[in-house]
Order: structure tokens, then sequence, then C-alpha cells
């Protein structure tokens, strides 16, 4: 057992996907797991338990053919990513394009960090275990499993947006060039088949849910009015809030990445007439650009964002609130009323999506962030659920037009009995 408890480095050879965990703690999580995981699935294929599926399938790597003529490059340099699942039968000429999330960097600092993980090179990515909407198994992901499924490797730190260069501290460059880096692996995927595709659906998790945003209308442009394209956005709705000390620290944190990596390109020319930059980087503003038609799944009680926009460490009392951010069920009533808070601002600012009726809404009140990718929270009978559907099932009816208005916004915590404390917090 303790072999797989060494470094993981050439040991392990899958990633899970997990959205915000720096490298090194997503390796040691993942190497930690795989005795557990063992002993799951000994247990499911003795008790052919509903909650375990199949394991999940590993796609390889591919690396951007030509990246480094285009200047797509990954922070260091390196070409950037991806990993292509081939669909079939009924699925073979639909996509669905799934941008990777890990936050961003800001600083020249944390940008030189990020080029030693796999955040910012592909010199350290690997093979990767699609489950959730990127699973092939039907009994997981009805409605996709058959489809073409792309992950896209985060590598550039500015959620796919910038484009520009800068020298790190060591004298070396620092390649900030997300946007070339969407356009290759696009290109790419055209001279692949995904230029004859039926239907397209392009999606993302946190930092790459905001990407998925920031991109919707540039990917729909990129097919024939006849073909079907929407987009979904996963853990993307990061709110401009003050934080518990009245500082803006999340709008500090997204004005450093717009302007260190200079994002101008991607945003929308009508949002840049009246606002700054900053500003318009942030979803709120982004969704009253879209034309696309684009579905918003989030936690209204986004694990993330209370641990990192609302209550980041040094803006509170640190005993106070540490307990309250690593469990919701551990807040005190003053507490939860600063939730409630947060949830409040977070959902005024939705009214765009909730008054437009091609869009979909799912804002569940579970204390997690980023709830496709992962079998519990996409569709398993311990996923959130709101009127008695999981996510899989509300996103699959929205897409399909199999209901109409398909909005739905959760009551407040703790009102919903599906939410589980198994759900992943990130
Ligand atoms: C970078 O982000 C951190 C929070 O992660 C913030 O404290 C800092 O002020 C930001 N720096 C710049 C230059 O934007
Ligand atoms: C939550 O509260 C319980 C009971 O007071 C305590 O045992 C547990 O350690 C707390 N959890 C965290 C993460 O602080």
């Amino acid at each position: 057992m303790f072999s797989t408890l060494q470094p993981h480095k050439k040991a392990m050879a899958t990633e899970l996907l997990s959205p915000l965990l720096p490298q090194r703690r997503r390796g040691l999580a993942v190497a930690a797991a795989a005795p557990l995981l063992l002993l799951l699935l000994v247990v499911v294929v003795f008790s052919r338990s509903r909650l375990t599926v199949s394991s999940p399938e590993r796609v390889d790597l591919t690396l951007v053919a030509g990246a480094r003529e285009k200047g797509a490059v990954c922070l260091d340099g390196s070409p950037p990513g991806y990993h292509l699942r081939r669909g079939f039968g009924s699925g073979a000429h639909n996509w669905l394009i799934y941008l990777q999330g890990g936050a961003w960097c800001n600083t020249t600092q944390s940008c030189s960090e990020r080029k030693r993980s796999s955040l910012g090179s592909s010199k350290f990515m690997r093979a990767l275990k699609f489950s959730g909407i990127l699973s092939n198994d039907h009994l997981e992901n009805p409605d996709f499993y058959n489809w073409n499924i792309v992950v896209v490797r985060y590598c550039d730190g500015a959620s796919f947006a910038g484009d520009a260069e800068g020298e790190d501290l060591d004298g070396t460059k620092l390649f900030f060039r997300g946007l070339r880096i969407w356009e290759a692996v696009i290109d790419e995927l055209m001279g692949k088949g995904m230029d004859i595709a039926q239907q397209a659906l392009l999606t993302g998790c946190s930092a790459g849910s905001l990407a998925a945003l920031l991109h919707c209308d540039n990917f729909r442009g990129r097919f024939p009015q006849e073909v079907a394209v929407k987009c979904l956005s996963d853990a993307g709705f990061f709110i401009d809030v003050k934080d518990l000390s009245g500082e803006r620290s999340m709008r500090s944190l997204i004005n450093g990445v717009v302007h260190l990596q200079n994002v101008r390109e991607v945003l929308p020319k009508d949002c840049l007439q009246n606002k700054d930059p900053t500003e318009c980087f942030f979803a709120s503003e982004l969704i009253k650009s879209i034309s696309t038609p684009t579905f918003i799944l989030n936690s209204d009680y986004d694990s993330w964002q209370i641990r990192n926009v609302l209550a980041p460490s040094g803006s509170y009392p640190q005993q106070a609130w540490s307990s309250c951010k690593a469990d919701i069920r551990n807040c005190s009533s003053t507490q939860i009323d600063v939730l409630h808070g947060f949830k409040n601002k977070l959902v005024s600012e939705m009214k765009v999506a909730e008054d437009n009726k091609n869009w979909g809404l799912f804002i569940d009140s579970c204390f997690t962030h980023c709830q496709t990718p992962f079998h519990i929270t996409w569709h398993s009978p311990i996923s959130p659920r709101l009127g008695d559907k999981t996510i899989a099932e509300t996103v699959g009816d929205w897409y399909f037009g199999r209901r109409q208005d398909v909005k739905q916004i959760d009551c407040e915590y703790p009102c919903n009995p599906t939410c589980s404390s198994r759900l992943p917090t990130a």
C-alpha cells in the first residue's frame, strides 16, 4: 500500500480534474486517495452499488501543433495541450469543449510560481480522468456521454484571455498568451472534425467557466447558423463584493490579471465604453453582452468565493471564521446572515439571465464549487437537486429544449436536503 504514497511525479500517470488545487497538493491528494479508490472499486464490484458507475476513463494529452510559431504558449513558453475523447454513435458529430479552471495569477511573482506547475507549463501535464459531464458512461452522463469531448488545459493564468509578454524575476520571459491558446486550440479542433459539428457546447469550471463566458459568442461565430451552439458556465459567476474587512480584494486580484496580462481584446466593446476593463471581466457584466444561449450553474454559497472573495485570510479575526469557511455547518447564525447577504448579491446580479428566455439557471444552495466534472455532483444518487432533477438532467432539458424556461434558484441554506456534506468544495 505504501508505494502509492511515494512521490507522485513519475508514479502517478493520471490526474483528477480538481479545478483549483495547485499541482503539488493535487498530486498528493490523488496519491492519498488511490488506496481508497481501490477499496471503493472492490466494494462496488461486489455490491453493484448504484452510487458509482464504471471507473473514469483516462484520456491522453495532445500538445497543440505549431503552437510556438503562433506564439500560443503556456506561461513558460511550452506548447499548450488538450485531451480529446472521440465521440461515437449518435454523438459522433457533436462537440463539448471544456476549459479547465484553476484561479489566476496577477503578479510576476505568482505567474512565475505557476510556471513550475501544470497550470503554467505543459511539461507537467499528464493524462486526465474524464468523469461527470466528461464521462463516456451514459449512467453517469446521460446526454453527452457519446459526444466528442475535449478538455483544454489551463496554462496562461488569465482565463484564456490575455495577450502580452512579461519578464520573470530571473530575466527569462513570461508569456501571457491565453487568447492565442484559445484560438490555436479551436483552429486545431476544426481540422479534427469540429468544422462539421451538428451540435456544440462550450463549458468549463471556475476560471475556465469565466473563459467560456468570455469566448461564448466567438465560439458560436465559428459555426454556421444552423448548428446548435450553446454555453454552460459552471462556478464562473465571481462577484465584485467587499470582503469582511471592507476591502474589494477580488477586484484587486482581477485588476492585476487584467492589466498584467492585457485581456482587453476579449472584453465586450459595449461594456468598455462605459466601464473599466476590470469591471468588464466580471460575469455580471459579461452576461449583458452574450447573445448565445447560456446556462449559468453556480452555488449561491460558492465555497471558493466564500473562502477567497468574502472571507479571504487576513480580512477577519482568524479564529472566528476559519471553521465556518472550512465547513458551512460550523457557521454561527451571525455568519450565516453574512452568507445570506452574499447569496442575495449574487442572485441579484443574475437578473439579466433570469429574464432571457433562451437562458437556463441552476443556482443551488450547497456549499460547493464546480459541479459538472464530478460524478457525485453532476448525476448521482447524492447529487444536489432542484425540482427533483440533478444538474445533468436539468442541463440536458435546457440544451435539448425538453422543457421550457429551465430556471431554478434554490431557497436559503440549509433548506435543500439534497446538499450533501460530501460535495467537493475545492
Ligand atoms: C494580487 O492578488 C492578491 C490576492 O490574491 C492581492 O492581494 C494583490 O493586491 C494583487 N496584486 C496586484 C498587483 O494586483
Ligand atoms: C466543526 O465543529 C465540530 C464540532 O464543534 C468540530 O468537531 C469540527 O472540528 C469543526 N470543523 C472544522 C473544520 O472546524
